[in-house]
């Protein structure tokens, strides 16, 4: 279910009878550079109209309580000393965000707070992401610190690593922090220096298909393509004593060791140096306004995900399948951590209701399943409401 700003304010209201502090915090695409970012290359994320909302304020009676509208629960924090928990998950997600404030010696008054949003869960569109940072920036702003948003975005994803168990990169939390309207982050996730870029879609929308599919191994996934992509890393390091990640890396250095780079590890080296070289090229696309170009990237990153790095899934696969049939989609390609969620299309905007009809009636027959389909638009990322 989704839930708007008004209805947090609401809720808010009605339990604790005063004006709270609102912030809003958006989830995220990834228009190219996928499985990146834990490499130390570049990405080109931006910050969509979907959002989580906080209403927060200083709590009276010395307690701390989080209420999820979404799940209609509520729970009461330990402020000294903030722990995972076992139920509700939800609550682990901010829990991590509050031991990082707690490690690193920044105040944090009561409070109490009410928290929901319409960012589809499970989509791949960082809705875990928008729910740290925002919690990091609203108890940040209610306290009075201040910090650097780059501070904060460390913190959302340490609370991922350490209280979620994914080891996630930076993308996901810098776009939710970052995001800039109508602007693509370009990041490098090495130095964490960025630029916006003007995304001028003109005779192009940005349409995402869902799958409406999470299998269920795309946690575990995700962390051993991580340590397969430092196994490579340790390998190449051998012959290479400068190179500290696949950044460092060229085809040219992943093909010359072929041989030892055994079991997977070639194909998943060989994705992440072509891609990071690929978002260099699409970033200069982007800046010229050709979308054509841009788009042919869009589908190479598909079948290095699904071939060579292998977190594609039938579902996906089908969705890039029906896009790449038309002449009416520039570049589709499956996004985010993979095994299910969304593709990201650039379709030709008179082509829009035809293709996402016929695409929704093919996946059904296929798959039996409804497929749903968002448009986005591209705002700023996480701050108050106003
Ligand atoms: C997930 C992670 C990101 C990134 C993508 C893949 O969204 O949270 O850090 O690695 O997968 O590009």
């Amino acid at each position: 279910m989704d839930f708007s700003l008004q209805d947090v304010t609401r809720k808010f209201q009605e339990l604790y009878q005063t004006e709270p502090l609102v912030v809003r915090s958006p989830g995220r695409i990834n228009l190219i550079g996928e499985h990146t970012d834990y490499n130390d290359g570049f990405v080109m994320p931006a910050a969509i109209d979907r959002e989580t909302v906080f209403a927060i304020s200083p709590s009276s009676d010395n307690v701390s309580v989080i209420y999820s509208l979404k799940y209609d629960e509520t729970f009461t924090v330990n402020l000294q000393d903030p722990q995972p928990v076992k139920a509700p998950k939800w609550a682990n997600y901010l829990l991590g965000v509050l031991r990082q404030f707690v490690d690193k010696g920044f105040a944090v008054k009561p409070f109490r707070c009410v928290f929901g949003g319409n960012i589809p869960m499970g989509a791949g569109l960082s809705s875990s992401a928008s729910v740290e940072c925002g919690f990091a920036f609203a108890l940040d702003r209610l306290n009075g610190h201040n910090l650097p948003k780059n501070d904060l975005i460390l913190m959302a994803q340490w609370s991922e690593h350490h209280f979620v168990g994914v080891k996630c990169g930076i993308m996901d939390q810098f776009a939710s922090m970052m995001g800039a309207e109508d602007q693509v982050i370009v990041l490098d996730c090495r130095s964490l220096e960025y630029h916006y870029s003007p995304l001028a879609l003109k005779d192009y929308t940005l349409v995402l298909c869902d799958t409406k599919v999470k299998h269920s191994l795309v946690d575990s996934e995700y962390n051993t393509r991580r340590a397969e992509c430092e196994r490579g890393v340790a390998i190449l390091q051998q012959h290479y004593p400068a190179v500290k990640s696949l950044r460092d890396v060229t085809e040219d250095m992943v093909r010359a060791h072929a041989a030892e780079l055994t079991g997977k590890v070639f194909d998943r080296c060989l994705y992440v140096v072509q891609e990071i070289a690929r978002v260099q090229e699409a970033s200069q696309d982007l800046e010229k306004h050709n979308l054509t170009a841009f788009g042919r990237k869009m589908y190479e990153t598909h079948d290095g995900l699904s071939r060579l790095y292998e977190v594609s899934c039938r579902e996906l696969d089908f969705l890039v399948e029906q896009a790449r049939a038309t002449d009416v989609v520039a570049g589709a390609r499956m996004m985010g951590g993979g095994f299910g969620g969304c593709t990201i299309n650039l379709i030709r905007n008179e082509a829009v209701d035809s293709f996402v009809a016929t695409t929704k009636e093919a996946y059904h027959k296929t798959f039996g399943i409804d497929m749903e389909a968002y448009i986005v638009h591209v705002k700023e990322g996480t701050g108050v409401a106003h």
